[in-house]
């Protein structure tokens, strides 16, 4: 893939966000980890900027180290190339990849009933349990939620990193969602699957108190992902 092939996947997907029901307006970040000259980086959607309106040079490209003597309250990275501010989650996107070598895309948005539930200090406190054994696709056992933080900060990053440990999507309290993917498809993917889930456990906590599946129910359900879908996505 040649980089202007990258810049026209990462809107395309940012596009797709809002029609397939886990997005409006200009919510929500896309980006894709994408070397340039020998040097770790990433490709990022600009801040701000009407997904119908972006185009592939709107796109921002960041540095993956952080460097020397950052300010952790930086708005702005130091090291970003493009004709736009790189989104405010920046910092999100940098410190996932730098920490998830598994990460290669990374969908942030604010999809209504994964949002609607991020809201609840049940869901704060043991996040979306194994409800469903879908729950299996994040990585783990729930889905967990990560405390609220000022969009935009090293705050929000750091409790996004912790949330999705041994997980590959996660909630952020009274915000939205993240999903980490092997491909930019397969982010999206999973950030639809997550808004799936918490529109099926919403449903459920409106009839009553959903019973779960146990451990060993789940502990099942991931050995047999292992061979039914061997792709993490
Ligand atoms: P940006 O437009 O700066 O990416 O911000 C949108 C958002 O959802 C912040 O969390």
């Amino acid at each position: 893939m040649t980089e202007n092939e990258a810049r026209a996947s990462l809107v395309d997907t940012a596009r797709r966000m809002t029609p397939l029901g886990i997005n409006t307006g200009r919510a929500g970040n896309v980006s894709l980890r994408w070397h340039r000259g020998g040097e770790d980086g990433l490709l990022v959607t600009p801040s701000a900027l009407a997904y119908e309106r972006t185009t592939i040079d709107d796109i921002v490209w960041l540095a993956l180290a952080a460097p020397q003597g950052e300010d952790p309250l930086a708005d702005s990275p130091r090291r970003a190339h493009g004709t736009r501010a790189p989104s405010s989650e920046w910092r999100l996107h940098r410190d996932l990849y730098a920490t998830r070598s598994d990460a290669q895309a990374i969908v942030h948005a604010h999809p209504a009933h994964a949002t609607a539930l991020a809201c609840l200090p049940r869901i704060h406190a043991e996040g979306i349990p194994a409800f469903h054994y879908m729950i299996a696709v994040a990585g783990g056992d729930d889905i967990r939620c990560a405390p609220y933080a000022t969009f935009g900060t090293k705050a929000l990053s750091d409790h996004a990193r912790r949330a999705l440990e041994g997980r590959r999507a996660c909630l952020l309290a009274q915000h939205g969602a993240v999903a980490l993917g092997t491909s930019l498809e397969a982010a999206l993917e999973l950030a639809v699957e997550v808004e799936t889930l918490a529109r099926m456990y919403w449903l459920a906590l409106q009839l009553g108190e959903p019973a779960r599946l146990d451990a060993a129910a789940m502990a099942e359900v991931h050995a047999r992902f292992a061979r039914y879908r061997p792709d993490p996505g």
